[in-house]
């Protein structure tokens, strides 16, 4: 099932825009190849089918204009379909505080665990599995009850409001034949087949795991699966925690818990210290608004949303049990899901506060978020008559000469220790002196050299396009032009 013809891709996509309940006037339900080939009959199960026409469903908004697709766009890898760090409610006046992730390869994720055992068998056990950015979401099942009913997504008051919205809908006939002629009698059991149908469809539907990039061929030893020279430095780095960039530490490449491989994730939570995504980056167009009250901050795991109970509903926070407040300081708190890098580069939005717009500006971060923090957390102090010129990719433009940055400035200080300090390289890092870190956990000191150099960024941006689904080979393949030399 995981592996699937490029052709067959092309006409679930059809299928995916045919089907899409009241979507096909708009263009966040369609993909890219869907006029490619004339719709086919589904391989999908009937509560997989109706799973689908529920995911294309607007009706089950507040103002009947968002669907699950209206954030998650097949057309975008099941990502949002737009370079905005949050996404705006069913009700426009109210906003996201999220980056919409993308629900591809998210089938085999292992349930949330505290105490999680990590894929490569040797990092001691921690948090890890679960869905959302901070596992609160127990299965793909329950997880539809939190965009359903929160008031900034698809804003509906209860389950009851959603579970109406099916009946009165043109599909209610086929939920019965799948769920029971009753099944509107019962308005939990009805909500909770409404996720059960969603998440069949999340697992079933091919699109969502077609392990077709390039990466893909590479790995499989297929014809035309070659990496560039550049890909493979970038490769290269990418795996390597001693002297590269480490990523591979966090984003595992090998086997995860279900099989599958090349996840690039190893299902964690990590604090890496993302900037507050506010309007203290200068020129910002699209702070989150939630981040305008000073009060709020996100800290992932240990909440604010980490342990919230939808009133009602089956689905109750699935976050950590060590929750202890907010001026305790609990090891928790900053951390979010490491998120797979498949199909990463389609994006144009990252981080869990979507701070950072482009892979270049990413990589840069973890380059140099020690060794030049005023690239990317405000400053105070210095000589302001003396501004001195930042690089283009960072956030701040200048900063005074002499001036303190304020880093991990979206986290209390209280909680700035559970802050990942081995970024960007892993293991093996050396301190000022010249000494080896023993745990390699020492940060890179403030304006020392950083690890990577804008080639070794240049190529790890490289690689990770490497990971976008559905890479058809050219019949020649280029000799010059970029990521190729
Ligand atoms: C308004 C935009 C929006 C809509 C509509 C929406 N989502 Fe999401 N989705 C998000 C955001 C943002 C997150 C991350 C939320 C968090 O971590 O708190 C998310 C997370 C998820 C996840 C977890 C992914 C992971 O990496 O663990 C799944 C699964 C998911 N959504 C499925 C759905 C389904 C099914 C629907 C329709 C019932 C839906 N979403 C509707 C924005 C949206
Ligand atoms: C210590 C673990 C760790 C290491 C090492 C690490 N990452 Fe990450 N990465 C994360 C976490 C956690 C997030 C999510 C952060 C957030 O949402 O605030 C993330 C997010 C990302 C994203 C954004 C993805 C998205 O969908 O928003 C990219 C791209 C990325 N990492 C690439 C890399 C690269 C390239 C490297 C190596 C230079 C690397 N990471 C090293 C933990 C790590």
């Amino acid at each position: 099932m995981r592996t699937l013809s490029l052709a067959l891709i092309c006409s679930v996509s059809a299928i995916l825009a045919a089907c899409g309940g009241g979507s096909s006037s708009s263009s966040d339900a369609s993909s890219p190849s869907s006029g490619a080939s004339a719709p086919a009959a589904s391989t999908l199960s009937q509560k997989a089918q109706l799973g689908q026409t529920i995911f294309f469903d607007k009706s089950l908004s507040s103002n009947k204009n968002m669907a699950c697709a209206s954030c998650h766009s097949p057309a975008y890898a099941y990502g949002p379909p737009n370079s905005l760090s949050v996404q705006l409610g069913s009700d426009p006046s109210l906003s996201g505080v999220r980056a919409v992730p993308s629900l591809r390869y998210k089938a085999m994720t292992p349930p949330y665990d505290d105490n999680a055992a990590n894929p490569d068998g040797v990092t001691q056990n921690a948090p890890g599995g679960g869905f959302m950015l901070d596992g609160r979401a127990t299965t793909l099942a329950t997880q539809p009850a939190f965009p359903l009913l929160n008031p900034i997504e698809m804003n509906n008051s209860s389950p009851d409001v959603v579970v109406k919205a099916v009946q009165s809908g043109p599909y209610a006939a086929r939920f019965q034949q799948v769920y029971g002629q009753g099944v509107f009698g019962n308005t939990m059991a009805a909500f909770n087949d409404i996720g059960d149908a969603l998440q069949q469809f999340q697992i079933e539907e091919p699109s969502f795991e077609t392990y077709t990039s390039k990466f893909d061929l590479y790995i499989g030893n297929k014809l035309g699966g070659t990496l560039t020279a550049a890909e493979t430095r970038g490769l290269k780095l990418f795996n390597d925690t001693t002297n590269g960039a480490g990523c591979a530490a966090c984003h595992y490449v090998g086997a995860n818990f279900q099989g599958s491989v090349g996840l690039m994730t190893d299902f964690t939570y990590q604090a890496i210290g993302a900037p507050r995504n506010d309007a203290s980056i200068p020129n910002n167009t699209d702070p989150i608004p939630a981040n305008a009250n000073a009060s709020f901050v996100d800290m992932g795991l240990c909440g604010p949303y980490a342990t919230i109970h939808i009133p009602g509903s089956a689905t109750s926070g699935a976050g950590p049990d060590s929750f202890t407040g907010v001026n305790v300081p609990d090891p928790y708190c900053g951390r979010f899901k490491v998120p797979t890098l498949r199909n990463v580069a389609t994006r144009s939005v990252f981080f869990h506060n979507g701070v950072f717009h482009s892979l270049v500006q990413v990589i840069n971060f973890y380059n140099t978020r020690d060794t030049n923090p005023e690239y990317w957390y405000p400053s105070t102090g210095g000589d302001s008559s003396h501004q001195v010129q930042n690089p283009s990719f960072a956030l701040f433009p200048t900063a005074a000469s002499g001036a303190t940055a304020q880093s991990f400035n979206d986290l209390p200080a209280a909680y700035q220790g559970n802050i990942d300090e081995e970024l960007p390289m892993g293991q093996g890092q050396t301190d000022a002196g010249g000494t080896t870190a023993a745990d390699g956990a020492k940060p890179r000191p403030i304006h020392s050299t950083p690890q990577l150099t804008q080639q070794d960024i240049a190529d790890l941006v490289c690689f990770l396009n490497t990971l976008t689904d559905g890479y058809q080979p050219p019949a020649t393949p280029p000799t010059s032009g970029s990521c190729v030399n």
